[in-house]
C-alpha cells in the first residue's frame, strides 16, 4: 500500500512538472509571436508613410490602415531608409509645387544669419538656405533619423558646403541654445511633432531678437501630403504657436498645396 501510494505521488509530481514545463513553453511561444507581430506592424507603419509620400509625388495610393498616432499627438513614421527618401523628397518635380525660392524669399534671410531646418530629412532645403545665408552664415539641419543626419553631412561634405552641418535631435526638443537662431524652417514636419505648444515654446526661446519660425505644411485640399486626419490647418498651427508665446501670422503665398505660418 505505501508503495502504491508513493507511485501515485511520484506520478502526480511528474505530471505537475510536465504541465508546468508545457505552460512555460506556451508563454515563451506566445511572447515570440507577439514580438513578431509588432515587427510586422512597425513595417506596415513605415510603408504607410512611404505611400503617403509617394502619393505626394503624383502616384495614387490608398493610405494604409494602422496609424496608431492621432493627429493631435503628432504622426510618427520611420524615415531611416535614406535611398527611398532621397528618391521621394529630392524628386526634381517637387520644385513645381514646393516653390522653394518663394519660401526662401518669405523667410527674409539676410547674409550672415544662422538658419535651422527642423525635420530637414534628406536636406532638400539646405542648398537654398545655404545660398541665402552666404559664406558668413550658418545652416543647421536637424532630424530624428540618424541615417538622414549622416546623409545630410555627407551631402554637405561632398558638395563642399562648409557652413552646413546636420545634427540628430530628440522628438520633443530641437536642442538649440537660447537666443542663438535667426530663422527656423519646418517643412512638412510640424504634423509629426508631439506636444506642439511646448515645442513652440522651445523654438521661441531659441530665437534671437527679430528671429522667426516658418512652418510650411499641407493644406486641407492638397492633392499630396499626409492623410487628411493627420493634416493640421493653419489655424491649428497658429494656436500651437500662441501656446508657445510665438505671435502667429498666416502668410500670403502662391504655393499650390501648402500654407505657411510665421511665428515670432
Ligand atoms: C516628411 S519629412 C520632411 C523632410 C524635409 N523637411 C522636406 O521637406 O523634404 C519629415 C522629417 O521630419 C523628421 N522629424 C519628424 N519629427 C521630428 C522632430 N520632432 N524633430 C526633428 N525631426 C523630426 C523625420 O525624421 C523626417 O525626416
Amino acid at each position: 500500500m505505501p508503495k502504491l501510494h508513493s507511485n501515485k505521488a511520484s506520478f502526480f509530481r511528474q505530471t505537475t512538472l510536465l504541465l508546468g514545463l508545457l505552460s512555460m513553453l506556451l508563454v515563451l511561444w506566445s511572447c515570440k509571436r507577439n514580438k513578431k507581430s509588432k515587427k510586422v506592424q512597425a513595417h506596415h507603419h513605415a510603408q504607410g508613410q512611404g505611400n503617403h509620400h509617394e502619393h505626394s509625388h503624383g502616384k495614387k495610393h490608398a493610405h494604409k490602415k494602422g496609424h496608431a498616432h492621432s493627429h493631435h499627438h503628432g504622426m510618427r513614421h520611420d524615415f531611416s531608409d535614406v535611398k527611398r527618401w532621397v528618391k521621394i523628397f529630392d524628386n526634381p518635380k517637387r520644385k513645381a509645387w514646393q516653390k522653394p525660392m518663394e519660401v526662401i524669399k518669405l523667410m527674409a534671410i539676410k547674409p550672415g544669419m544662422t538658419v535651422v531646418d527642423i525635420g530637414a530629412g534628406t536636406g532638400y532645403f539646405l542648398p537654398y538656405l545655404r545660398t541665402a545665408v552666404g559664406a558668413k552664415g550658418k545652416v543647421l539641419g536637424l532630424d530624428l533619423a540618424a541615417t538622414l543626419v549622416k546623409h545630410m553631412n555627407q551631402r554637405a561634405k561632398k558638395a563642399g558646403w562648409k557652413n552646413v552641418t546636420a545634427t540628430q535631435v530628440k522628438p520633443n526638443d530641437p536642442q538649440l541654445a537660447p537666443k542663438s537662431v535667426d530663422r527656423i524652417l519646418i517643412v512638412n514636419t510640424w504634423h509629426h511633432v508631439q506636444n506642439r505648444g511646448a515645442y513652440a515654446a522651445k523654438l521661441k526661446a531659441a530665437l534671437k531678437p527679430g528671429g522667426a519660425v516658418f512652418v510650411v505644411d499641407f493644406g486641407a485640399n492638397a492633392t499630396r501630403g499626409p492623410s487628411k486626419k493627420h493634416r493640421l490647418t493653419p489655424k491649428q498651427v497658429s494656436d500651437d504657436f500662441t501656446k508657445g508665446a510665438l505671435e502667429a501670422t498666416i502668410l500670403q503665398e502662391t504655393l499650390p498645396e501648402q500654407y505657411i505660418v510665421k511665428g515670432q
